[in-house]
């Protein structure tokens, strides 16, 4: 593929974890990689650093639970880069806790943030980004294999993440004629910031440390450690190749065999 013919791709929370990952995987795969976070500060450090690689990224500001702001994230992009071929929704939060205790706003906050945003965001890439009008497009959901079974103290985040996982079986067959495939990857266990705060999270709860809870979890874990980013990633940048191009409406797992199902 010439430089011309470079492919535009959108990574939602493309500034940390899994979705700078799947950012520089793509960029150095030859997309033009368009992203987001909430965060300014963070997204114009993250973009400086990949320039300097070499990447041709940009992006901007957007908040995945604003209708606004993922209207105005695409346009920028379509803009910036021309029609949106690969749309990666990973911007995404974990939350839980004793459920009977569950607030409205965390409940409603997480499937804002994991679920709603996906539809909204797809929509948009679909329409605003002219994805629905071209004969080849994808679209790939960070889900979770919390997606696919209970994780206790964490009904919203597995409530959004099946969710995802059902959204993301219903497009794929839906638009399956199209050239347009929709596929959900399921990371298990991944070492990233929001882990952390995971670990910090069932420590709090279970009155330990966070070096016992993440030597419960590796415990959990049959290939004995965390998935990385990059491995996470590396799923990703091959369901948007053309030889992917029949696989769709799948959920795909990456999780050193937490789960096989
Ligand atoms: N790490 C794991 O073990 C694991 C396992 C399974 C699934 N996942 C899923 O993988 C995805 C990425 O997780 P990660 O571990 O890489 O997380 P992370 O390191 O915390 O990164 C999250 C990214 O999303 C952005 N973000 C969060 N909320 C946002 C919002 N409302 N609007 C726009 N951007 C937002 C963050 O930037 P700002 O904070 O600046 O907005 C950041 O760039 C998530 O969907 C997560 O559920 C992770």
């Amino acid at each position: 593929m010439t430089q011309q013919e470079q492919r535009t791709a959108i990574v939602t929370g493309g500034t940390s974890g899994i979705g700078l990952s799947s950012t520089k995987l793509l960029a150095r795969q030859n997309h033009q990689v368009f992203i987001c976070a909430r965060d300014q500060e963070n997204l114009s450090a993250t973009l400086k650093e990949l320039r300097q690689e070499g990447l041709n990224v940009d992006g901007a500001a957007c908040d995945v639970r604003s209708a606004e702001d993922v209207n105005s994230l695409v346009r920028q992009a379509v803009d910036r880069f021309g029609e949106i071929d690969v749309l990666v929704n990973n911007a995404g939060r974990s939350g839980g806790g004793v459920t009977a205790d569950i607030a409205d706003e965390l409940w409603f906050d997480v499937v804002e943030t994991n679920l709603n945003s996906v539809f909204r965001m797809t929509r948009e890439v679909l329409n605003t980004g002219g994805m629905r009008h071209k004969s080849w497009g994808r679209i790939v959901n960070i889900a979770s294999t919390a997606g696919k079974q209970g994780v206790v103290l964490g009904a919203p985040y597995s409530a959004s993440k099946h969710g995802v996982v059902g959204l993301t079986k219903a497009l794929g067959k839906e638009l399956a004629q199209t050239g347009i495939t929709v596929n959900a990857v399921c990371p298990g266990y991944v070492e990233t910031p929001m882990a952390e705060r995971v670990r910090q999270g069932y420590a709090a709860a279970y009155d330990t440390t966070e070096e016992q809870v993440l030597s419960q979890f590796q415990a959990k874990i049959p290939l004995g450690r965390y998935s990385t980013p990059d491995e996470v990633a590396g799923l990703v940048g091959y369901l948007v190749t053309d030889t992917a191009a029949s696989i769709t409406a799948q959920a795909l797992n990456v999780c050193g065999a937490l789960g096989n199902f």
